[in-house]
């Protein structure tokens, strides 16, 4: 990881912790539940999604009071949708950051619950900005509503079950993969943007190096199921051919699946070149999502 980021991380993962601990303190919600929706936000994660909101606002050298409030609130989202993915009736899985299941824990009732709570509470935080301008407001709520529900993560997370146990063209897997991960990641770079409000023109470059580095994102994700170990990734491993997933290493093979990560990234770091951002957080970042081995 280069150092520049290395150092935003340091800086901003804390302060992303503090606000989650903030945000849980002195809630008067039902106490199991309460419980539960603070055990998976706590459990940590790469934090990529929050970064990636607040990566878009220093690269623009753009200070919102309310970045953190924003980028916290897709974390929950992104924390609602692992909990739902590893229940038993999706990709069931026990282990998940390092640690047993919410629904191993909880049980899945509450599990299930603790979900929806997250979800909601992501809107309520986008819906109680207190430094932002209700326009902008309003295009953030549009822009995560979108990219969490039918028309994005939720989308493709029933495409990728109705997927498993066939075999599917790479535009099919393709559409999957840009549903089920890379509409969220978008969407953090999107609502970064909109707070900074930047022109459509910069938008539309962000938009492209989104869709590549989101596609990237779950390619690797792909790979890294088939060569990490459960206790690199805190999540089990050999995971998708066991349940017969569509995932780039099975319908390419392990090389034609680093070819098309590598060639993403390269698109990627393009557009950004594109409005001078080449040396920039996101680029970073965006080196990170394809290097990393966790
Ligand atoms: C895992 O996401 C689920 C996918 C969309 C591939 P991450 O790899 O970002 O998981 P955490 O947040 O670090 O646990
Ligand atoms: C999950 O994809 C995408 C989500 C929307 C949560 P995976 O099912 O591959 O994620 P992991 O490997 O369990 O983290
Ligand atoms: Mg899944
Ligand atoms: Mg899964
Ligand atoms: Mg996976």
């Amino acid at each position: 990881m280069s150092e520049q980021l290395k150092k935003f991380m340091d800086e901003k993962i804390p302060l992303l912790d503090n606000h989650f601990s903030e945000l849980f303190n002195g809630k008067n919600y039902p106490e199991i539940l309460h419980e539960a929706m603070a055990y998976s936000v706590n459990a940590g994660g790469k934090r990529i999604r929050p970064l990636l909101v607040l990566a878009v606002l220093q690269d623009l050298e753009v200070a919102s009071e309310d970045a953190i409030q924003v980028a916290g609130a897709i974390e929950l989202i992104h924390t609602y949708s692992l909990i739902h993915d590893d229940l038993p009736c999706m990709d069931d899985d026990d282990f998940r950051r390092g640690n047993p299941t919410n629904h191993i824990v909880f049980g899945e009732a509450t599990a299930v619950l603790a979900a929806d709570a997250l979800q909601t509470l992501a809107f309520e935080q986008l819906a109680t900005l207190q430094h932002t301008d209700p326009a902008t407001m309003l295009a953030i709520l549009k822009a995560v509503s979108i990219a969490s529900g039918a028309s994005g993560m939720v989308g493709g997370q029933i495409l990728d079950m109705q997927g498993e146990g066939k075999q599917l063209s790479l535009t099919e897997l393709e559409e999957i993969h840009i549903h089920k991960t890379g509409a969220l990641l978008a969407c953090c770079i999107e609502s970064g943007a909109l707070l900074a409000k930047v022109s459509e023109s910069k938008m539309e470059i962000l938009r492209t190096f989104s869709r590549h580095i989101g596609l990237a994102f779950q390619i690797k994700d792909d790979i890294l199921d088939v060569t990490a170990s459960t206790e690199q990734l805190g999540k089990t491993a050999n995971k998708d051919t066991a349940s017969e997933k569509s995932t780039y290493p099975a319908l390419l093979g392990l090389e034609g699946a680093q070819a098309k990560l590598e060639d993403h990234h390269k698109q990627a770091l393009d557009a950004l070149e594109e409005i001078g951002l080449g040396s920039s957080l996101l680029a970073r970042i965006g080196d990170y999502i394809i290097n990393r081995n966790a």
